[in-house]
């Protein structure tokens, strides 16, 4: 499965075949582009892909729904929770924002971000939740991928860092981000252990 990328203005440089785009829904503008292993995040001159571009994969800017509260809820509460009980209170915070991996048209891989500080920390920080990979899909990086778009994009908002409370069983994939750890460990409950983790942003 390929995406077919619509340009909205005429562009005159020849189409691109990127591995992946982050892409807003709202301005269909393209915030990043993955070529090979490198990420490339584009010019505010240039945020569209040319017409006839094709991805074979899609990271994009999503809203709260079904699908996206039936990952949290299989992924991270063992689908024991109502939909309703998987929204946080932070999603409709103003600047926040979740992002989705599609393969095809499958939703895969998710995570959740509003602006929140961290303790003394200064600068401006958000706060990453949400974060899960349906179980099929895991280990293959979409994870790292999805975490590396939102970090390029974090950047073009002037953020600092990005922190989580981070489940132990998750640790080793936040360390191979970056991230670092502040103990001590603690227990969130019904869930388990965690540390406080995060990457700064430069
Ligand atoms: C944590 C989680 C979101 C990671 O998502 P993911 O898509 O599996 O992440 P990645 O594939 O990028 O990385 C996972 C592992 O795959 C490995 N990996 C990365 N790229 C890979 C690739 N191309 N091929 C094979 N393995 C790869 C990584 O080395 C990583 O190893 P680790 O176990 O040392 O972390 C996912 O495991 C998950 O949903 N877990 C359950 C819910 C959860 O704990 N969420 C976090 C709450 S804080």
């Amino acid at each position: 499965m390929q995406y077919l990328c619509y340009s909205y203005r005429s562009c005159k440089k020849p189409p691109i075949d990127a591995e992946m785009a982050l892409i807003c829904p709202e301005t269909a503008f393209v915030v990043a582009l993955t070529r090979g292993d490198k990420l490339a995040p584009l010019g505010k001159n240039w945020p569209f892909l040319p017409r006839g571009s094709y991805l074979k994969t899609m990271i994009k800017f999503i809203k709260i729904d079904n699908t996206l509260l039936a990952i949290r809820n299989n992924v991270l509460r063992e689908g024991k929770l109502s939909h309703e009980e998987c929204i946080f209170p932070t999603d409709t915070l103003p600047g926040a924002f979740h992002l989705g991996y599609y393969v095809g048209d499958e939703l895969v891989c998710i995570a959740s971000f509003h602006p929140q500080a961290y303790g003394e920390f200064t600068g401006v920080g958000y706060q990453l939740r949400g974060m899960a990979t349906v179980d099929e899909y895991r280990g293959r990086g979409l994870g790292n991928q999805l975490l590396n778009f939102a970090i390029v994009y974090l950047h073009g908002q002037k953020a600092n860092y990005l922190w989580c409370n981070a489940r132990k069983s998750a640790r080793q994939f936040y360390l191979n981000m970056g991230f670092e750890t502040i103990p001590p460990e603690f227990e969130v409950p019904d869930i388990g252990p965690h540390y406080v983790m995060y990457v700064k942003i430069q």
